[in-house]
């Protein structure tokens, strides 16, 4: 199949009308780029799966381009659905509610719940409003690797396998939405992602975590995140310590004929003679580490490196995502 490259302005009614006859259509939103198909039409759907390659039981989010459109896909919702709704749409957060069945069962993998959002950017706003329906869209990468920021990552996981792209430049945020099980009184992030735990806690008097993101043995809520994830063509070491740490391991490896690339921030690399390196932002600015994290992660490939060295971040704000998705690419961790 050939893969269309629509720019944004004229190349929407292309992009919608593909979505509309049923179509996989990959489009940017804050977080990172969607792949998105009609979710009421179970062979729409599929081609997601199939372009992917990802696994039937880990169901997708939907996405609407307006509130109303919630009840096209959710049977009924608690106050603190609607809080969030208030408080962080349009935006990266992702509420779980009853499911209407109305969505194709492809979407919810036989879950009574459903996954939606509406995302915070111009192109996807005007695509979903110009299509109208519901739109099932996970991340436009192939299953496992980094999501893409880039029009050019979806590009080169996927062309070939879906109707095409519009190119809105790169996403902002950078990490997908926190998602955030909103079926009971309080609320539940089984995701950490862009909005954060203090950014709910401004809302809510009391947040949960979802005990499996904090304990490898629990069995997640969210299908998704049981998963390897993220991973790089090379594998990925995540070095937790301080500086002096990160570069005697970064000589140690070098000794034992490693070819090491680094993932640092600004600071650590101008403590480190070392290339190549992929400076990923200020490690006090953690939303410009999430931004950079997964253009960095695909940065390198096996003919350059044999294995990658990554710094730790702080886990406040959306470092607590930057570090999740670490944890998911990393191969190992040296503490
Ligand atoms: O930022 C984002 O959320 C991006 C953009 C494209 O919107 N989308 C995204 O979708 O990251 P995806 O499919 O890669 O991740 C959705 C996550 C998965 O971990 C999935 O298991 C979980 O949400 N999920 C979906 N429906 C669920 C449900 N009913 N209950 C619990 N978790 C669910
Ligand atoms: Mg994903």
């Amino acid at each position: 199949m050939e893969t269309k490259l629509w720019k944004t302005g004229e190349g929407m009614k292309e992009a919608a009308a593909a979505l509309k006859k049923g179509e996989a259509v990959a489009f940017p939103t804050e977080t990172v780029y969607g792949l998105g198909a009609d979710a009421t039409r179970e062979t729409a759907v599929q081609k997601i799966f199939e372009a992917k390659g990802r696994p039937a039981d880990n169901p997708l989010i939907v996405h609407i381009g307006d509130r109303s459109q919630l009840g096209s896909v959710a049977s009924h919702w608690t106050e603190t659905a609607e809080k969030c709704m208030d408080a962080f749409w349009p935006g990266p957060l992702t509420i779980i509610v009853p499911s209407n069945n109305q969505a194709a069962s492809n979407v919810t993998a036989g879950l009574g719940t459903i996954g939606v959002r509406m995302p915070d950017h111009p192109v996807a706003l005007d695509l979903l409003r110009e299509v109208g329906l519901p739109v099932a869209a996970p991340s436009a990468n192939s299953s496992g690797k980094p999501s893409p920021t880039t029009a050019q990552h979806v590009y080169q996981d996927l062309h070939g396998k879906i109707a095409g792209i519009v190119d809105g430049g790169r996403t902002g945020v950078g990490v997908e939405s926190t998602v955030v099980d909103c079926t009971s009184d309080i609320p539940v992030i089984l995701r950490p992602g862009g909005v954060t735990k203090e950014d709910l806690e401004q809302v809510f008097r009391e947040v949960r975590v979802d005990p499996a993101l904090l304990d490898t043995e629990e069995q997640p809520k969210s299908p998704g995140m049981k998963y390897r994830h993220y991973a790089p063509e090379v594998p990925l070491w995540l070095v937790e310590g301080d500086d002096q740490k990160f570069a005697a391991l970064l000589d140690e490896y070098k000794r034992q004929g490693e070819k090491v690339g680094v993932i640092a921030s600004r600071e650590l690399a101008e403590n480190l003679d070392h290339s190549p390196l992929i400076e990923c932002g200020s490690r006090h600015d953690l939303t410009e580490v999430a931004g950079e994290l997964y253009g960095a992660l695909r940065a390198f490939n096996r003919s350059e490196v044999s294995l990658i060295l990554c710094e730790s971040f702080e886990e406040t704000e959306v470092g607590a995502a930057v570090m999740n998705r670490l944890r998911k690419a990393a191969d190992f961790t040296v503490s």
